[in-house]
């Protein structure tokens, strides 16, 4: 039976980075829509969930993408409440590629750091990855300083992981200019920069002399780069005092997992992945 992938999009053009991976990942049909919201999905789902029998339902998956990754999370609920008993589809979420990005980007880190009480801080804490970095790390006991330019945002995303992860170690910390910013990331393990596009947040200066540093991931690709001194190529690179993973470097990672967990919504009809699933998926792909 043919595996089928529905890309439900909340973008009025379906997303062709998205299309790509699914035919990367061996799709046998690829169903694309655009426009998709909790308004109109219900029958889509539907077309989805009656039409093989449940001995063939697994070979139907649904992946949930586009650019804003709160209305992802919202089609993300109807779709899955829109599932009854044993009738349903497995379905992915990762609208902007935010939860293979950040899975990448703590995996790669992970490479090199026992998460366990160490000190993190995540800049542009407040956007979809950096979101989800901190959800990630906090899971795994990190103690985490999230940044944003506002004190207001950083405590509310702080509140919202809290939400989920009550025992998470999280404070809400404002952006600073780069020479107070590195003053203040002294005794800082590991450090990301999940910052829109184009935003810089350190000199290579003034990230050369945070001593504590053991790991610094940047995420952004677009010059100029989140970390001065980092570039979007390095993987695991030693310099600035550090190891550093730069945009590019953690994007190989990140289009393995993408790949690998389209490959493994065939493998059941219940499956459900999120943040922590699809790092789950690069835990296993990394062991492999
Ligand atoms: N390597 C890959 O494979 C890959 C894949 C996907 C995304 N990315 C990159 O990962 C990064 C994070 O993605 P995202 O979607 O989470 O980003 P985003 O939502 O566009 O931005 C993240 C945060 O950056 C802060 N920010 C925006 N403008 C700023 C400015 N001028 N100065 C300081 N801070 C600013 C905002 O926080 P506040 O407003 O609260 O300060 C915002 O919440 C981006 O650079 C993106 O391009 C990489």
């Amino acid at each position: 039976m043919k595996n089928i992938l529905i890309q439900l999009d909340t973008d009025s053009l379906p997303s062709t980075f998205d299309r790509v991976v699914a035919v990367d990942a061996g799709v046998d049909e690829l169903f694309s829509y655009g426009n998709v919201s909790s308004d109109n999905v219900m029958g889509l789902v539907h077309g989805a969930m009656f039409t093989r029998g449940s001995k063939h339902l697994r070979h139907t998956a649904i992946f949930i993408g586009g650019s804003h990754v709160n209305d992802g999370e919202e089609l993300l609920e109807t779709v899955t409440a829109t599932f009854f008993g044993p009738v349903s589809v497995s379905v992915m979420m990762d609208s902007n590629g935010s939860n293979t990005t950040a899975a990448a980007a703590v995996l790669s880190a992970g490479q090199h750091l026992d998460f366990t009480n160490i000190s993190a801080a995540i800049l542009g804490g407040t956007g979809p990855v950096g979101h989800r970095a901190a959800e990630l790390l906090s899971a795994r006991g990190a103690n985490i300083r999230l940044y944003s330019r506002s004190k207001v945002r950083a405590e509310s995303t702080c509140h919202q992981i809290k939400t989920n992860l009550p025992n998470a170690r999280l404070e809400a910390a404002e952006l600073k200019p780069s020479d107070e910013l590195a003053a203040e990331l002294e005794g800082t393990s590991l450090l990301i920069a999940a910052g829109a596009a184009g935003v810089g947040f350190l000199t290579e200066n003034d990230l050369s002399k945070i001593m504590s540093l053991k790991v610094a991931v940047d995420l952004n690709a677009v010059p100029p780069t989140g970390l001065g001194g980092i570039g979007v190529m390095d993987k695991a690179a030693e310099k600035l005092n550090c190891l550093c993973y730069g945009a590019i470097g953690v994007g190989g990672l990140k289009m393995k997992i993408h790949k690998a967990a389209i490959e493994k919504l065939f493998l059941s009809n219940d499956q459900v992945f999120g943040t922590q699933e699809i790092f789950g998926i690069g835990e296993e792909l990394l062991k492999a």
